[in-house]
């Protein structure tokens, strides 16, 4: 099978897939997809892209309206492979911000071999999901289907948790993260712009709704309703562990983890240190000091212990 030749044929196979993923997933028919639709979604001169457009074809990679053959299939499921593991190892073994982690996945992915695409699934024992939460294809090609919802059509009220955020337009990606948007965080629709977001209202344009994919809480998450977050206790107030902040993550966890903080602990404010030090919680029986940035993403709900 002829591969292509250009880093503009892969990009076009892998937004084909795109596509055609985020299409089944709405439970729509195969889009058509025309050369100027796709230099539109991939920001790029329509004349380059017509030409790739003809390459592949030529190929036999991709038909004339634009959906994969089993060829082009097979090849865009192994440039979506690699892409989505380099993302994977560049955020958690390289520690590169999530915000720069897909531009650099793009270039990356045209310069490793397959043999060290394989190196860093071991590496990262053969992750499901890249940052994003795409599902990433295993090595003999097999793309899990997933159920989620787009945001503006989930019911407001209704609390759900953040399946996916879309890695494109990069722009668009960048202002939900700095925006504090995680993958992972528990979301309900408030009004027309705003959420609330793990513990925190806030606003959030329309127009970057579309960017965000959400899926039912599963049983053994407890809702959320009246919780807030554990640096908004008092003192003589019990909390019990909802979840932690999902952006919180490698070494921060670790250490919340082994002081005990998992969903359904109890935890008392003691005292605090003053001008904003460290608070000191009652954690089972032993007291533990934690500083305000570590206790801000974590989601408690206020109970009364029962008499020993
Ligand atoms: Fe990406």
């Amino acid at each position: 099978m002829p591969a292509p030749n250009s880093e503009i044929h892969a990009d076009l196979l892998k937004a084909c897939l795109h596509l055609a993923e985020n299409f089944a997933e709405n439970h729509h028919p195969n889009p058509s997809l025309s050369p100027s639709a796709l230099a539109a979604f991939l920001n790029h001169p329509q004349e380059e892209i017509a030409k790739a457009f003809a390459a592949l074809q030529k190929e036999d990679l991709i038909s004339e309206s634009g959906s994969l053959t089993d060829a082009g299939r097979r090849r865009a499921l192994s440039l979506a492979r690699s892409h989505r593991l380099i993302e994977a190892y560049l955020l958690e073994q390289e520690g590169v911000p999530l915000t720069e982690i897909h531009n650099k996945a793009e270039r990356l992915e045209h310069d490793l071999t397959p043999t060290q695409i394989e190196k860093i699934a071991d590496s990262l024992n053969h992750p499901r999901f890249d940052p994003h939460g795409d599902p990433i294809p295993t090595r003999n090609g097999w793309l899990p289907k997933i159920k989620r919802t787009p945001l503006q059509k989930w019911h407001a009220g209704r609390e759900g948790r953040i399946a996916h955020i879309e890695d494109e337009p990069v722009q668009d990606c960048i202002s939900l993260l700095e925006k504090g948007i995680a993958r992972g965080a528990r979301i309900r629709i408030l009004s027309e712009d705003s959420l609330w977001h793990h513990g925190i209202t806030l606003s959030l344009p329309r127009h970057l709704w579309p960017m965000i994919s959400v899926e039912p809480l599963s049983d053994d998450d407890e809702p959320s309703e009246n919780c807030k977050t554990l640096e908004e206790f008092q003192h003589g107030e019990t909390a019990k562990i909802i979840e932690l902040d999902p952006r919180c993550t490698g070494p921060a966890r670790h250490r919340l983890l082994d002081l005990g903080i998992v969903p359904g602990t109890l935890v008392t404010p003691d005292f605090a240190a003053s001008f904003g030090g460290p608070v000191a919680y009652r954690i089972r029986g032993t007291c533990v000091a934690l500083r305000k940035e570590q206790t801000t993403g974590i989601l408690a709900k206020k109970v009364t212990p029962s008499a020993p």
